[in-house]
């Protein structure tokens, strides 16, 4: 029910953290992977990484913001691939923080960009590849974006990280509508606090914020990415058959309060 022998999978950000992890699990099911980020460096070690362990991988060095290197990038999988069955969109920011009222502009719309355009422009690139791979044969397609707990909550001084986050579940649920009987299933992961290279050189990044952010799960942890990637894996894969249009928190019960 998990096996992805044969497909071809895009993991944005997939050069670390929750999309490194999604990326490994993927391709240990079997999947052709395609690391899409914009660090190169992480970005080619990734897929080299995969490669060793005995997957197709590939690397594909994009600006996701930018909506013709989105395009760019999605049309470089296809191509690479000769299809594209799923996509983890991961590629993501935590972007200004602090009172609303004193929020930059150029910082809000750099973040939102970031965060949420990004998303648009791979969705809008991803869906017309995955209904070519249908029509080509393929069994259906399978997009996963990575909102945040701050997807369904309100969450302190970060509201433009908010904003974001809460934005990809409206547009997860319009494509799963949208394309629901074209074999093409849109869910969402919410994580809680992932302890990944973002969450450490913001939030966590001093011994109190990190208590302070383990004191919000009942949990009383951060996750490791992997905890995420066995998620993401299910909703790619013929196992979420009927799954589309969800929203699925994995965030040690914090939005269980
Ligand atoms: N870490 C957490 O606590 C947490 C919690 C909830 C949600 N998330 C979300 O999970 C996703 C992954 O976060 P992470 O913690 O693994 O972060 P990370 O910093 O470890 O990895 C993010 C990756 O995305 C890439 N990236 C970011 N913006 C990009 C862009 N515009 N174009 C191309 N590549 C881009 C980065 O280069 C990096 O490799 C993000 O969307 C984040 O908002 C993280």
């Amino acid at each position: 029910m998990f096996d992805m022998t044969g497909k071809a999978a895009l993991v944005t950000g997939g050069a670390s953290g929750i999309g490194w992890a999604c990326a490994q699990a993927l391709a240990a099911a079997g999947a052709k992977v395609a690391v899409v980020d914009r660090d190169s460096d992480n970005g080619n070690k990734a897929a080299d990484a995969l490669a060793d362990a005995g997957a197709t991988a590939t690397f594909v060095d994009a600006e996701l913001s930018d909506p013709d290197q989105a395009q760019g990038a999605v049309e470089a999988v296809e191509s690479a691939f000769g299809r594209l069955d799923a996509a983890v969109n991961a590629a993501g920011i935590l972007g200004p923080t602090g009172p609303l009222h004193e929020l930059d502009r150029d910082a809000y719309r750099a973040a939102m960009a970031n965060n949420l355009d990004s998303v648009v422009w791979c969705l809008q690139h991803e869906i017309p590849a995955m209904l070519r791979t249908i029509d080509a044969g393929g069994d259906g397609g399978a997009i996963v974006n990575i909102s945040s707990s701050a997807g369904l909550v309100g969450f302190p001084t970060c509201p433009t990280y908010t904003a974001s986050k809460h934005a990809i579940l409206g547009l997860t649920r319009t494509a799963a509508i949208d394309y629901a009987t074209q074999g093409i299933r849109v869910n969402a992961i919410a994580p809680g606090g992932v302890d990944t290279p973002l969450i450490r050189a913001t939030t966590c990044a001093t011994p109190e914020g990190q208590a302070m952010i383990e004191g919000m799960h009942p949990m009383q942890r951060l996750a490791q990415p992997g905890e995420m990637a066995g998620l993401a894996l299910y909703l790619c894969s013929p196992a979420a058959s009927f799954v589309t249009g969800a929203v699925f928190p994995a965030d040690g019960g914090l939005t269980a309060r």
